[in-house]
């Protein structure tokens, strides 16, 4: 069993646990997740990790309810415990392999949309600790559902949060702040996005634009990760690739995101119907 040792709800919808799992706190990397199961015959659950102490031996995970799992999920308190909790999963984000030298060189924005900021945070704070300090843009709807702000500006070079109504930081959509970074005389060599599907699309088509390569994570669409179940199967140019085992993250510019998108609200649908059965 793996004990919940803190449950939080930072935000409507959103939930933040610290959970005990001091082998998978040993070997994760940033870009890399887990499976939870809530007891023998519960759903598998797949989930970015979003923090992870390894003296402590301690993972942090960071959820939104969409359906009868994840809302069954979101009424564990701590001291309730997890039946299974498999990882460090999937690739770890490549510039984890990088040269520290040449990262220090490049100049690297990242984007995290809603929930997304979780993903995003462990690949800054791991930049960070390795002297490389990176531009981060989070977007929510609001300032409330706005998460991880204080662990965000703590590791991030420069933070720049942004709401669609307009109450807090920029006001508009993360795709009008970067447009105005650029404008200003950012260069950036790298972007990595991860957020809602519709997001990373867009982050996309205006990366590509202006020239600036892109790195996307296909989590969202993921349900049973183990390359069983073929929920994640995607186009990425000509190739076929899962995104639970080859992934979570590809080259943005080259995901069909409107195939993944389709894929998505099939599972949406069926998640759907779970949850009204659960409130019968
Ligand atoms: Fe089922 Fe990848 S999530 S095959």
């Amino acid at each position: 069993m793996y004990k919940i040792l803190k449950a939080e709800n930072p935000a409507d919808k959103i939930y933040l646990m610290d959970v005990e799992a001091p082998r998978v706190a040993r070997h994760c990397a940033p870009g890399q997740f887990v499976i939870v199961k809530m007891d023998e015959k519960g759903e598998r659950i797949p989930l970015t990790i979003c923090d992870y102490d390894r003296e402590a031996g301690t993972i942090t995970i960071v959820f939104q309810t969409v359906g009868a799992s994840t809302e069954k999920m979101a009424g564990l308190k701590a001291g309730d415990a997890f039946r299974d909790f498999t990882g460090p999963l999937g690739c770890p984000s490549e510039f984890v392999y990088e040269d520290i030298e040449s990262l220090k060189k490049k100049k690297m924005l990242f984007v995290g949309g809603g929930v997304g900021a979780a993903p995003v945070y462990p690949q800054v704070k791991w930049l960070h600790e390795h002297g490389v300090d990176v531009d981060v843009i989070v977007g929510s709807k609001t300032k409330d559902m706005l998460i991880l702000e204080g662990e965000m500006e703590a590791v991030a070079g420069n933070y720049y949060p942004c709401t669609d109504d307009g109450t807090y930081g920029h006001a508009g959509m993360v795709t009008t702040k970067i447009e105005k970074l650029v404008e200003e005389g950012n260069n950036y060599d790298v972007c990595v996005a991860i957020g809602p599907m519709i997001m990373m699309k867009f982050v996309c088509l205006l990366t590509k634009k202006l020239g600036i390569p892109t790195i996307v994570s296909m989590n969202p669409i993921m349900v049973d990760g183990t390359g069983m179940c073929g929920a994640c199967r995607l186009h990425v140019g000509e190739d076929i690739k899962f995104a639970c085992v080859d992934g979570p993250e590809f080259d943005g510019h080259l995901v069909n995101f409107d195939e993944a998108m389709k894929r998505q609200q099939m599972y949406k649908t069926q998640e759907g119907r779970a949850l009204l059965k659960l409130q019968e």
